[in-house]
């Protein structure tokens, strides 16, 4: 594998489809060099191969965020080829708990939700940091359905659950990571039309990854800490 070159570099999981491929696309229009991960070998290294057509620099990353050894692999090939990373994205979901009653959610579709949409989050935040200079921005894709303050519905509990358990994980990192100087926000893209979201939900792709891609990019790093839609802070 050949060295990236001086850009800015940034790592976004789940990026072979839906909202993590547009913000891995987003990235690469902004100048970075995009490690596009995914744990689908065939429809990962297709996305990249697709950005990389569209003149983009974009590397394939081989990458399943519920499992630690191969998320330790795909730091070791990361590191062979740049020793920074300026921008992580938590982007990998699976919402498998549509219509469930919390009361009788399977114990493995919970801890499936869990290990992939939060302690997966976590586990590649934790792996990749020491790449991470002051500077670094780390943004966690979450979601609406993990807000307390407004209410719980009983809407996909485990997602839910999941994505507040994300949202506690973000606080937690922005709080160890200050003082190296890394940010840590978390995101709400609303609801998207992807293969998660469904055909009728009322926001396009672009619009699903623009905040996250601000927050990479625009938005002051002062800001961390926080959880934020459509650019503006929303309550936990
Ligand atoms: N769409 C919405 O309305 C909406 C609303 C709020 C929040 N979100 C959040 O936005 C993020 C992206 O969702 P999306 O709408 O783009 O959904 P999507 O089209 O279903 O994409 C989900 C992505 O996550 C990947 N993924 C799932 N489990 C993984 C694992 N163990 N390791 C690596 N990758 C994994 C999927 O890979 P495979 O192709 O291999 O399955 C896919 O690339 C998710 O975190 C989701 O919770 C979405």
């Amino acid at each position: 594998m050949e060295t990236v070159s001086q850009n800015k570099t940034a790592l976004v999981t789940g990026a072979n489809k839906g909202i993590g491929l547009e913000i891995a696309r987003g990235l690469c229009a902004r100048g970075f060099h995009v490690f596009l991960a995914a744990r689908n070998p065939h429809s990962g290294s297709e996305a990249a191969s697709q950005l990389a057509r569209e003149k983009f620099l974009c590397t394939f990353l081989p990458m399943d965020v519920a499992d630690s050894a191969s998320i330790r692999e795909a730091f070791r090939l990361v590191a062979k080829k740049t020793n920074r990373l300026d921008v992580l994205v938590n982007n990998a979901g699976i919402l498998l708990d549509h219509s469930q009653s919390m009361l009788q959610t399977p114990e493995s579709l919970i801890n499936a939700t869990l290990q992939t949409n939060a302690i997966g989050a976590l586990l590649v935040t934790q792996t990749f940091v020491p790449l991470m200079q002051r500077g670094g921005r780390i943004i966690n894709v979450s979601s609406s359905g993990g807000q307390i303050s407004r209410g719980i519905s009983d809407f996909a509990p485990a997602y839910c659950i999941s994505k507040t358990t994300m949202n506690a994980i973000t606080l937690q990192l922005a709080s160890a990571l200050a003082s190296q100087g890394v940010s840590v926000n978390a995101m709400c893209p609303g609801w998207v039309q992807t293969d998660m979201g469904g055909r009728g939900a009322p926001r396009s792709i672009q619009q699903g990854a623009d905040t996250a891609l601000w927050l990479a990019v625009e938005a002051a790093h002062s800001l961390t800490g926080r959880f934020f839609q459509d650019r503006k802070e929303i309550v936990w």
